[in-house]
């Protein structure tokens, strides 16, 4: 059995929304915290449509769609997550202002046994455990994009973590989310993006060298070997900016030239393409 009822998503971007939408639909108490109000705005817009579209798909009923709307709440001031029995971080992935949210989060969030998770990519949760005062209850809780749809949450411990954190969290996300956990140690990229990053990444360096176009890698990959989406979509899917800064993270970590971000994909960020959720990436979704 879970304790945990009152839970706090920080940022509401991409994973954010959707971290938050399957807490509501579990029944969970949520609070989305965002840096603005266009933003809070942007978030419960993103999260109302996925629900929206989920009821007009026949996903869950128009009564079930309201009642995880009612179950949401969005805020500006961290503060309001001072109740929660777990807080969710999933801004951008940056190390430092992910650490200098969780030192807030360790003078906010009131219950000494409340977990403090990040749904970092890349970025050591050791680092975040040691801006808190309680480092045995922060770890990973990687979720995966779409999160509604993808089945899979990858659990780090760092080297501090205590067993029962790890436990309560595998409890809450079978129990209460319905998702299969898988462990990981806290190494840049865990298994999923140690695996995927440097695929991603040499879909990057085929298309940029003019090794075949953008839709024939991408064909390649989805018709020569069932995979659902091609590494040029995935990495639109996934964001060219989070992509970037996984990649980054990672070769810090290695210092291995597969993990280093091809100059394209600088290029693209510099220049503001940042994949789908910009309207434009390696396709066009305008
Ligand atoms: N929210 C809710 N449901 C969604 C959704 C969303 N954002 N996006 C898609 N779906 C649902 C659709 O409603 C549909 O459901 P039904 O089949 O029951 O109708 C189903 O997913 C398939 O969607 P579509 O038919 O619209 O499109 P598709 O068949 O092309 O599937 C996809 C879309 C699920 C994204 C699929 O292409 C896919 O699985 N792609 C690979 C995704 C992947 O690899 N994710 C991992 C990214 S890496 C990561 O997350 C880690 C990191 O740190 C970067
Ligand atoms: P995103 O850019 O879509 O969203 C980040 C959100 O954080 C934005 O809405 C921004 O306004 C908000 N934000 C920034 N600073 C904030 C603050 N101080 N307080 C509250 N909100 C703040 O990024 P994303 O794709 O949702 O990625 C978020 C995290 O999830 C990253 O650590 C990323 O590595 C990880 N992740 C991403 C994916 C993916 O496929 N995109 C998959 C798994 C994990």
């Amino acid at each position: 059995m879970t304790d945990i009822q009152r839970v706090g998503v920080i940022g509401g971007g991409l994973m954010g929304a959707g971290i938050a939408e399957v807490n509501a639909r579990a029944g969970l108490d949520v609070i989305v915290s965002e840096v603005s109000d266009d933003a809070a705005d942007a978030a419960r817009d993103r999260i109302h449509g996925s629900l929206d579209r989920g009821a007009k798909k026949g996903k869950l009923s128009e009564d079930d769609r309201d009642a995880a709307k009612a179950h949401l709440r969005f805020t500006t001031a961290l503060d309001d997550l001072a109740d929660r029995d777990l807080v969710v971080e999933a801004v951008a992935e940056n190390a430092e202002l992910k650490a200098s949210i969780f030192g807030e989060l360790d003078r906010v969030v009131q219950s000494r046994q409340a977990i403090l998770a990040s749904n970092t990519s890349s970025i050591p949760i050791a680092k975040l455990a040691a801006a808190t005062d309680r480092p045995q209850q922060v770890l990973g809780v990687h979720f995966f994009n779409p999160v509604p749809v993808m089945k899979l949450v990858e659990l780090v411990p760092s080297l501090v973590t205590s067993e029962e954190t790890v436990t309560r969290a595998r409890t809450f996300a079978a129990e209460k989310l319905g998702k299969e956990t898988i462990r990981a140690q806290d190494r840049a990229g865990f298994v999923v993006n140690a695996l995927l990053v440097p695929y991603l990444l040499s879909g990057v360096r085929m298309y940029e060298s003019g090794f075949a176009s953008a839709e024939d890698i991408d064909q390649g990959m989805v018709l020569g070997c069932a995979h659902p989406m091609g590494p040029l979509t995935l990495a639109d899917l996934v964001g060219l900016d989070t992509l970037k800064s996984i990649a980054d993270s990672m070769y810090d970590e290695y210092k291995e030239p597969l993990y280093a971000a091809p100059p394209l994909l600088q290029r693209m960020v510099d220049a503001g393409l940042m994949g789908k959720k910009s309207g434009h990436g390696f396709y066009d979704y305008r």
